[in-house]
């Protein structure tokens, strides 16, 4: 048996299972609900335990993660170890992102209530509706995060035997819970439900065989495009079209939402849709769009990386150059006392941004100290390790940033390969339809980077040529406002039908040059 005493006394016995992570089981024992785990990454320590007796072997990253002290104390990350019968003290979780929501308004008499659903790999935003206008919103973590942070992951819990089952019954017992919360504050029963999602989030919540998006050469079986029963206790559900294996429903909904929004795009441009995975298409006329996508990990949404959060109030959303060194800009407001602060994905992209100029990194990424009297202020902070060094660094070199904020090696890597992935991503569909960057009239930003995201970081970093930054449109969360669309307006179901009529995807994957296209991308400045 795993025997478990919670930070609170409780005390629970789960079955062992070799073929589960230890943290994929006690997540599994609803013990981690809303925990924003990065699952097997080993980065985010929120899955610490601490062995009773006989801990395992530590792994290189936890040494480094935790410390020396700890690691001889019995603390080990749940998620790098198998579930067999141990005795273990959980502490209180450091994190946890609740869900929140907020209310706007009153549903009129006889308005009939429909909820839209922006179903992400990592989180789920929510609108409940009627006769077009927005009464509440809101967004928690997608329930499934603790076994699997990205959409491959994911897919590998489902492959185990009843996995595919455990992860379509989460989401389908959240969305529950979200058309019940809708239903009461309103007085009414929702009518129906759009579910706009990648095609693996989609398919996993329908029940639907995964296979074909597991492995290559991938395959999309269901292509969406229907009303759907989901399940019994689920209103009927409008599913957008997928477009192929991963530019999902998320991408088809958003595209109408700019189509059918006030200022309809001209051709040829871009949407890009950033989350775990980065969803593109070039729309170059009505009747061709291209489409990719490249895997870019959790990191633009605040997990994995050493502070990472997701936007809340009190989190780190960019970081300004002043004489004195960094200085942190908030959402919102200030952190409060004792409040456990951290830095959102964009906060992340703000602040490379910010040490490439000062010149505290080079262009691959490395840790410099400068000539210049700011850039060697900042990079007093820089600590590399040493043999005789120990605690909690050892192994990498790391920066601090003041305020309680280190800055790991590690991190800046995870950064470069999100730049990577994105630069590959364009410059594969700039070749493919022979067009220059300054051709494009517009690139819209959706998803983690889609609200807060600088185009002047996005220049500075390399994602974009500076022609494309300065056409940049921060487009915010066009899944779900494609959601709420297609819930009121025939003529756009009827258009986002059709659309994948006139797509075409490329399969940056199977390209056999896609790793050394990656490599050569992974400096921070822009590749063509
Ligand atoms: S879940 Fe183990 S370190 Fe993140």
């Amino acid at each position: 048996m795993i025997r478990v005493t919670t930070h609170d006394g409780q005390q629970l016995e789960l079955t062992p299972d070799p073929g589960l992570g230890l943290a994929q089981r006690i997540f599994l024992a609803g013990l981690w609900d809303g925990v924003p785990l990065c699952a097997g990454m080993g980065k985010c320590g929120l899955c610490r335990v601490r062995y009773a007796a006989a801990p395992p072997h530590p792994a290189p990253e936890e040494i480094k993660r935790l410390g020396g002290e700890a690691i001889a104390q019995g603390w080990r990350l749940s998620c790098l170890h198998p579930a067999l019968a141990c005795a273990i003290e959980l502490p209180e979780p450091k994190r946890s992102a609740r869900p929140r929501s907020s209310a706007r308004a009153e549903a009129n008499p006889g308005e009939p209530l429909t909820l839209a659903v922006d179903l992400g790999t990592t989180s789920i935003h929510w609108a409940a509706l009627a006769a077009g206008r927005v009464l509440a919103h809101g967004q928690g973590l997608n329930p499934q995060m603790g076994l699997g942070s990205e959409v491959m992951s994911r897919l590998g819990f489902a492959a185990r035997q009843g996995g595919a089952d455990i992860l379509a019954e989460l989401v389908r017992r959240r969305l529950h819970t979200l058309v019940s919360q809708a239903g009461t504050a309103h007085g009414r029963t929702v009518e129906r439900l759009c579910v706009a999602g990648n095609s693996a989030m989609t398919c996993l919540l329908l029940g639907l065989s995964v296979g074909g998006l597991a492995r290559a050469p991938y395959r999309l079986d269901y292509t969406g495009g229907e009303d759907r029963i989901i399940a019994a206790d689920l209103p009927p559900a409008r599913i957008p079209p997928l477009l192929s294996p991963f530019v999902g429903a998320d991408l088809s909904a958003g595209l109408a939402s700019l189509v059918f929004g006030p200022e309809p795009p001209q051709f040829p441009y871009l949407l890009a849709d950033l989350g775990t995975n980065g969803e593109f298409v070039l729309a170059l006329s009505p009747e061709e769009y291209l489409l990719a996508s490249v895997p870019m990990g959790p990191a633009l949404e605040g997990v994995g990386l050493r502070h990472g959060r997701t936007a809340a109030p009190g989190a780190v959303r960019a970081f300004g150059l002043t004489p004195a060194g960094l200085s942190a800009q908030y959402v919102e407001r200030a952190p409060l006392p004792g409040e456990d602060t951290g830095i959102t994905g964009v906060g992340y992209l703000s602040l490379a941004a910010a040490l490439l100029r000062a010149g505290v990194l080079d262009e691959w990424g490395r840790f410099m100290v400068p000539a210049t009297p700011l850039g060697k202020r900042i990079a007093n902070g820089l600590r590399v390790p040493s043999a005789e060094s120990g605690g909690a660094e050892t192994g990498e070199a790391v920066l601090e940033l003041g305020g309680g904020f280190v800055l790991p090696a590690s991190d800046v890597e995870e950064l470069v390969k999100v730049k990577a992935a994105f630069n590959l991503a364009l410059s594969r569909l700039l070749a493919e339809s022979g067009l220059r960057p300054g051709a494009l009239t517009a690139v819209y930003l959706a998803g983690a980077m889609g609200e807060h995201v600088d185009a002047r970081d996005l220049a500075a970093l390399g994602f974009l040529p500076e022609v494309l930054a300065a056409r940049l449109v921060r487009a915010g969360n066009t899944s779900l406002a494609g959601a709420e669309l297609l819930l009121q307006s025939p003529e756009a179901w009827d258009w986002v039908r059709a659309l994948p009529n006139v797509c075409r995807a490329l399969d940056l994957a199977s390209d056999p040059r896609f790793g050394a296209l990656f490599v050569e991308r992974m400096v921070l400045h822009h590749v063509a």
